[in-house]
């Protein structure tokens, strides 16, 4: 019964994810309704396993006859490929094993391909036609790269077995599929997924005339034949990619690397404004990613969301940039208004940058990144003003509506965001004086339980620490006076 409820909850999930109203209504919940309704659980490992067992049997059965002793040949090479796949994700990969998305892509890319070997082999096609390049690059680019050499190789076996054990075919899949995996490892635009399809089938032309001709002294036109296969392969493999990222990106919210690499450019839109618009935010927000960049590579989290991430973090200032202290001049507009009028003004900032990010379509780890960035922190500048005004003043009205960070990256950047805001107002910035300054942010962040919801060990924050006080002292560092 939990099951089906963890199931159905996740269902629901993904599928309110994509509704625009639903998400300008969640806002509006509780902590105590968003912890009941909104956190997804951990679907059982084994209804994956389930699901993916039945449907490459369905698929390999569903073509031909299988008497009992082909099922169960095939049930159990399946399941010992994935009790191998299992154990490797649980003892390395952890967080793969935990991600209920990098499952299913997993799921789906991989049913996809069986199903399209059994498909070519009961029609009669070439198995060099088999896209397998095409599941090497996307989990590459939307997983992992060990993950992916790994499954290059499993699925390459399957493949071989519905090929009546084609070894040829084996080999030739294997060079192409690694080499899938390689090319697709150091890409930075979608374009270069075109690169990748020519990689493949150079690999798969070589493989077969080497396999072929040279080992087994093929006749040239059998060669030269399959050699087209293999090159069409490749380039199908490239196109197909570019086809289906897109698709995988959006549905899932995951920003691939080339994504995020698009997002980072500075002719992006949005940080086009936040420049000319908000000049101070923009430079407040480029240290920001630098600080987060180094601390995320440190304590393995994402380094490029982390930097892409903190560039947009503050876009919901483009409402009122006046208003924020770092896009001020001589008149602070604040001076005008009550506490609780400024108050309400500096916290509707991240709403705004949700709601702008919503509107210029940013992936969904950038628009949770923006919402978690300032957790349920307090705004205590105006918080204390309105204390000195007004008794009655409650913490809660200054306090962001939260959720408090969710991943890693989102926490790092709330404590950049903090630390970058703090360390201007230093007189002076010697290494002591940082490690000060730092230590203090990051542990009235923790005492007020700001990282209680991602998983950061205290090992990661202390780490954290340390490399925002080498960034910190970099940045500091040359600022040394003139002589007049
Ligand atoms: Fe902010
Ligand atoms: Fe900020």
């Amino acid at each position: 019964m939990r099951t089906l409820h963890g199931l159905f909850r996740s269902i629901l999930l993904v599928l309110l994810k994509k509704n625009r109203r639903w998400q300008q209504r969640k806002k509006h919940l509780s902590t105590e309704t968003r912890n009941i309704f909104l956190t997804p659980l951990a679907v059982p490992r084994w209804l994956f396993v389930c699901f993916t067992l039945l449907a490459i049997l369905v698929l390999l059965s569903s073509f031909q006859e299988m008497d009992f002793q082909q099922i169960a040949g095939y049930l159990v090479i399946i399941l010992g490929f994935m009790i191998l796949i299992g154990f490797y994700l649980y003892r390395y990969a952890r967080h793969i094993f935990e991600s209920n998305n990098d499952l299913i892509i997993l799921q789906l890319v991989s049913i996809l391909v069986i199903a399209l070997a059994k498909i070519f082999n009961e029609i009669g096609l070439s198995g060099y036609l088999i896209p397998l390049g095409m599941v090497s690059i996307l989990m590459t680019i939307l997983v992992d790269i060990d993950l992916a050499i790994l499954i290059t190789v499993l699925l390459n076996i399957l493949i071989a077995v519905i090929y009546h054990n084609d070894m040829n075919l084996f080999a030739v899949h294997l060079l192409g599929g690694l080499v899938g995996v390689f090319s697709a490892s150091s890409i930075r635009q979608r374009s270069d997924l075109i690169r990748s399809g020519l990689f493949i089938s150079l690999a798969n032309a070589l493989g077969i005339i080497s396999f072929m001709a040279l080992l087994q002294h093929t006749r040239a036109d059998i060669v030269a034949y399959n050699a087209l296969w293999g090159i069409i392969n490749g380039f199908f493999c490239g196109v197909l990619s570019i086809g289906f990222l897109p698709y995988f990106e959006h549905m899932f919210g995951i920003s691939s690397n080339i994504k995020l690499l698009e997002l980072s450019d500075f002719n992006q839109p949005l940080l086009k404004r936040l420049m000319l618009e908000a000049p101070g935010t923009y430079h407040h927000s480029l240290l920001v990613g630098n600080l987060a960049q180094t601390a995320a590579g440190a304590v393995n989290a994402n380094p490029l969301l982390a930097r892409v991430g903190a560039y947009y973090h503050d876009i919901g200032k483009l409402a009122k940039p006046e208003y924020f202290i770092e896009n001020q001049d001589d008149h602070n507009r604040h001076d005008d208004l009550s506490p609780s009028m400024s108050s309400l003004i500096v916290l509707s900032h991240v709403k705004e940058g949700v709601d702008l990010a919503s509107q210029y379509k940013l992936s969904q780890d950038i628009i949770d990144i923006i919402e978690q960035h300032h957790g349920t922190s307090l705004v205590y500048f105006f918080y204390q003003k309105a204390l000195e005004e007004e008794a009655e003043a409650t913490k809660e009205q200054y306090r962001y509506p939260g959720p408090k960070p969710q991943s890693r990256e989102a926490a790092i950047i709330l404590l950049a965001d903090a630390v970058e805001a703090a360390s201007r107002t230093l007189d002076d910035p010697s290494y002591a004086h940082l490690q000060e300054l730092v230590t203090r942010i990051i542990n009235n962040k923790f005492i007020d339980g700001q990282l209680e919801e991602c998983d950061l060990s205290l090992k990661d924050i202390h780490t954290i620490g340390e490399q925002f006080c080498h960034v910190l002292s970099g940045m500091f560092h040359n600022r040394v006076d003139y002589p007049k």
